[in-house]
């Protein structure tokens, strides 16, 4: 009895001893915040959107055109990616900054242009600029934004700004939107030439959303299951083209008029003219096109197709780039989209040349699961994805992030071509960062 009687103070005694590893998490009294801390990754945020949201609102964002196989081959080529570390690289802090065309950045991603964005939370662009400020992140207006290029000027202080154009049939209304955003201080132009006609969004149509968008009786009902995001997008102003003027009535007005089919590579000669900043073409898929754009005289590309929401079965953008960064890399600076959900898939591109990433759902899904919070939770979780990965693979500074760092599904470079042999020795002098990148080949 004796006996056992001491083994339970002993026993007692111990557990006591554990009180020192139980700390009590601070309580998170906001169910909001509640939500967006327990995201660790975008697929969670991902997840949490889908219960903020109407069904219809959520695929508009998620969704992607026919199949969806462009978006589904994209993702899965990314994650076919191999690191290729090298360890005891004797780093304690990585730097994530780069200088885009003339701006520092302290992320080498930057938000993508996206339409309708106050449809997914009321506070919309607002909300993206002002996360994207806070983070020193370069943010990217789209034609088809819902908050005019003014507006977001005002939220952006001096945070890097971009404005994207879908160039119109009416050359004034291009003019003018050039001339207000060159007013209003954004620093780049991207124009996107990969949307001739509307890809086919079968989810968009099966749900009945059209333009202007029309709320089905099934959106309505799902709506009422979604209290907070009904509430706000019934007591705030109606969604429209805010850069183009008129109301949502005249949304499908803007949509006809807003691509033009008859484009060519003269148009943009004429474009350049009227733009005296960086100037970027969007939605580059092949090599020749690459080269074609770079002898036209633009400053940039982004390998893109569309987030897999224009043609289907199209290029993945991410396996272009080694042979589009050894044909123009040299000349013009180089951007890749489509299908970029972590910081391991921003690490992987900008080893395989990328100048830098942009990001459309990723951050889309962030807005729609907690609006501006949202956002921050979503660049948060990025930045910190990309800082680990750097750590890991034991890189410095973005442009030491090289094609050695990567192994490509179907070769066995890295294998080969031995990490250390691509890194400098003491003393040796060679070309930095992003040339370094360009100059190493994968074969
Ligand atoms: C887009 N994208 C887009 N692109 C553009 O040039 N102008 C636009 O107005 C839009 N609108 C838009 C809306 C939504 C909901 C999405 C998801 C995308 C394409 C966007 O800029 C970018 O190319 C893709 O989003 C990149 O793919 P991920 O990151 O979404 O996979």
């Amino acid at each position: 009895m004796d006996r056992i009687d001491r083994s339970w103070t002993a026993r007692i005694a111990d557990a006591l001893e554990l009180r020192h590893f139980l700390v009590p998490r601070t309580p998170i009294l906001s169910p909001a915040r509640r939500r967006l801390a327990r995201a660790l990754t975008v697929a969670d945020l991902r997840k949490v959107a889908a219960r903020q949201v109407p069904r219809a609102v959520f695929d508009y964002t998620d969704g992607a055109a026919d199949e969806e196989i462009s978006l589904r081959r994209t993702r899965e080529y990314l994650r076919e990616l191999t690191f290729v570390p090298s360890s005891l690289s004797g780093l304690e802090a990585v730097d994530t900054s780069t200088t885009l065309f003339g701006a520092k950045v302290a992320q080498p991603f930057v938000l993508a242009p996206t339409g309708f964005t106050r449809m997914m939370h009321a506070d919309g662009e607002t909300a993206v600029v002002r996360s994207a400020r806070r983070h020193g992140v370069a943010y990217t207006l789209s034609t088809m934004g819902t908050t005019s290029i003014e507006q977001v000027a005002a939220e952006s202080a001096d945070a890097p700004l971009w404005f994207q154009l879908y160039v119109s049939r009416d050359r004034e209304t291009n003019a003018d939107l050039l001339r207000r955003a060159r007013a209003a201080g954004y620093g780049a132009l991207l124009v996107t030439v990969d949307v001739p006609v509307g890809g086919q969004r079968l989810r968009d149509a099966r749900h009945g959303f059209g333009y202007p968008p029309r709320l089905a009786a099934g959106t309505f009902l799902d709506g009422l299951r979604r209290p907070g995001w009904t509430a706000r997008f019934l007591t705030t102003p109606p969604l429209s083209f805010a850069s183009l003027g008129g109301s949502t009535k005249d949304l499908g007005a803007h949509m006809a008029h807003l691509f033009d089919p008859t484009m060519t590579i003269a148009d943009l000669q004429w474009l350049r003219q009227e733009w005296d900043g960086p100037f970027v073409v969007k939605g580059v898929q092949s090599v020749a096109d690459a080269v074609r754009y770079a002898e036209a005289g633009v400053d940039g590309i982004i390998l893109s197709n569309h987030g897999g929401r224009q043609l289907d079965r199209s290029p993945t953008p991410v396996a272009l780039l080694p042979e589009v960064v050894d044909a123009v890399g040299s000349r013009l600076t180089v951007g890749v989209d489509s299908g970029f959900l972590s910081g391991a898939d921003i690490a992987a591109a900008l080893a395989l040349g990328a100048d830098f990433v942009m990001l459309g759902r990723a951050y889309l899904y962030g807005l729609m699961a907690g609006g501006e919070l949202g956002v921050d939770r979503a660049l948060e979780i990025l930045s910190a994805e990309l800082v680990r990965t750097m750590k890991l693979l034991g890189v410095g500074a973005v442009d030491d992030l090289t094609p050695a760092h990567v192994r490509v599904p179907g070769t066995e470079a890295a294998a080969r071509a031995p990490f250390r042999a691509t890194r400098p020795r003491p003393g040796e002098h060679r070309p930095g960062g992003a040339q370094a990148r360009r100059t190493a080949s994968l074969r």
